[in-house]
Order: structure tokens, then C-alpha cells, then sequence
């Protein structure tokens, strides 16, 4: 990383209509390890609005079949600007695409392998044991559909099981599994956060941290939300090699659902999630304008994991 200061550049047009008194940015001198001076190219925001903002949810109806299609594919991505990684994906896409249903409903996922390694899908949730995605591995061109009922409602993750399992996970095959309750939750700015990292140099150790992928992207394309309704973050740790990750917000406090599972929170503005730990965000700003969140490890901030919300009414 280079060392040299460098003023944020889109300061002017990225402020915030309401500013009450927020230092602008541009005013700040930014160090280029903590707002990275460009990210992926914008053709990758399509991309990106679907990992971030997950599908609607559902209306209770037990039985009611919810399908999804989703192949494994090689794929080189841009994980920071101009640094490309050979991932293994789900859907082209890394973390694979926000699966969704609300408890009772019979999820249908059809796997195609279209990559060149032997994958699975394994999800977190209950389902009898040939529904697990351990011990029917899914050779290049060969297929399997997974059938189960969705349960127990909660934000959960789905990830491939072939082994060595560290390389499948490293390599980008991972997603979000959210499971509505069946009395819904109230109405949300609902958000899919998965945190990553990427080893784009194989030494066992990430190069890069992101939200969704690509580093640094969130600092530059700040998440727009309104002040006047709370915002639900389905929260998922995938990173590999960190034993932990987290989120860390500034300026405001959250309750933290863990696992999403049940009604009890904690008040908090800082979460730590081992790899597969999971959980349910919700804030209510307390103020127009932008506000930071972060791993609270110093590490994984400088080297992408950081973005902001900009805050408006
Ligand atoms: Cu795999
Ligand atoms: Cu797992």
C-alpha cells in the first residue's frame, strides 16, 4: 500500500444534502491505506445492488415451493482496482447470490457444476442428512438438487463442503441463507452484509477484506439509507484464515440479534463473528449524514473492509 496522503476524491459530490455540521470530507486529509483512491470498475454496481439489497420476503405459507437456480463457475474477478482473483463462484458472483424463504417453505435449489473442481452446497438450517452437501459431491458437469423446508427462520450461509474445505470457502463459495419468521418481521431498509477476505497471492493469509468483495467499495459508493426507517443488516462472517471478523459502526449504537433466530438483542455498536457466525443488525439512525462502519481490527480496515452509510431524510 502506498503511504502517500491523498484528498478523497468525489468529497464534493458524494455530501450529503442535509449536512448538520459533518466535517465535509474533502476538507480531511485521507491516508490511501484507509480510503482506497479508486475501487472496482462501476460496471460491477448491478452486480453488487444484488448481493447488497436481498429479495423481498415472503408471506407465511407452509409448503409453498421457493426454486433457485445456482451453478458454480471459474471466474476471474476484480476484488480491488486492477487486482484480479481466480475465484470459484456461485452464480458468477462472490459471495453467491442472497438466498431466501420464509420458514415452512420447501426450498428447491438446483446446483449445476459448471466450474473445474468437484463443489457442493452445504447450508446451515435444518435438513435430513443426504440434504447436507457432504457426502454427494457434485462432479464437474454433473447436477443435484437440494430439497428441504426451510428452518428454523433466521439469517443463516450456505458454503461448498468438498475438501480441502479451506480452499472451496477461500476461493469465493459462499452466500447468504436468510429464513423469514413466520409472523414478519416489521418493515426494514434491509441490507445482505458478508464479510471476506481474499489471498490474491495463495500464501495462506488475505490480501484484501471487502464487504460483498471488492475492497474499499462502500468508502467510495457510500449505502444511501433514510433516517425515518430502521435499517436491517443480515449479517454473515465467511472470511477464511481470520479466526474473526467484525463490524463497527460509528456514531450510533444497534441491537444485535445473534443468529437471528429470537427476540433478544444486544445494545451495542461492535459485533465479533468467527467464520459461519451470523446475525441481524438493526439501527435506527440517530442522525442525518455519514457514518462509518469498519472491522474493529485495524488490519482488515487498511486493507478494504470499510465503507460508510450516508445518512438523509
Ligand atoms: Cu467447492
Ligand atoms: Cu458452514
Amino acid at each position: 500500500m502506498p503511504l502517500a496522503k491523498l484528498a478523497f476524491p468525489d468529497a464534493s459530490k458524494a455530501a450529503p444534502p442535509h449536512d448538520h455540521g459533518a466535517m465535509a470530507m474533502g476538507e480531511m486529509e485521507m491516508d490511501a491505506a484507509m480510503i482506497g483512491s479508486d475501487v472496482v470498475a462501476p460496471s460491477r454496481s448491478q452486480e453488487l445492488a444484488a448481493l447488497l439489497y436481498p429479495p423481498k420476503p415472503r408471506p407465511h405459507k407452509p409448503g409453498r415451493i421457493r426454486e433457485y437456480g445456482v451453478a458454480a463457475v471459474d471466474r476471474q474477478i476484480e476484488v480491488a482496482k486492477g487486482v484480479f482473483y481466480s475465484a470459484w463462484t456461485y452464480n458468477g458472483t462472490v459471495p453467491g447470490p442472497v438466498i431466501r424463504a420464509t420458514e415452512g417453505d420447501r426450498l428447491r435449489v438446483a446446483f449445476a457444476n459448471g466450474g473445474s473442481h468437484p463443489h457442493t452446497i452445504h447450508f446451515h438450517g435444518i435438513h435430513p442428512e443426504n440434504m447436507d452437501g457432504v457426502f454427494e459431491i457434485v462432479e464437474p458437469g454433473g447436477t443435484f438438487t437440494y430439497e428441504f423446508e426451510a428452518l428454523p427462520y433466521g439469517m443463516h450461509l450456505y458454503h461448498c463442503h468438498s475438501t480441502p474445505l479451506k480452499k472451496h470457502i477461500a476461493k469465493g463459495l459462499y452466500g447468504a441463507f436468510i429464513v423469514d419468521p413466520p409472523k414478519p418481521r416489521p418493515p426494514a431498509q434491509e441490507l445482505v452484509m458478508v464479510l471476506n477476505g481474499f489471498d490474491t497471492d495463495g500464501d495462506g493469509e488475505n490480501n484484501f477484506y471487502g464487504v460483498n468483495g471488492p475492497a474499499f467499495y462502500y468508502a467510495k459508493h457510500p449505502i444511501r439509507v433514510r433516517r425515518s426507517q430502521t435499517v436491517r443488516i443480515y449479517l454473515a462472517n465467511l472470511t477464511e484464515f481470520d479466526p474473526i471478523n467484525s463490524f463497527h459502526l460509528h456514531g450510533n449504537f444497534f441491537r444485535y440479534y445473534p443468529t437471528g433466530t429470537g427476540d433478544q438483542f444486544e445494545y451495542t455498536d461492535t459485533v465479533m463473528l468467527c467464520q459461519g457466525q451470523r446475525g441481524i443488525i438493526e439501527i435506527d439512525f440517530a442522525h442525518t449524514g455519514r457514518f462509518m462502519f469498519h472491522a474493529h481490527q485495524s488490519e482488515f480496515t487498511e486493507l478494504g473492509w470499510m465503507g460508510f452509510f450516508e445518512v438523509v431524510d
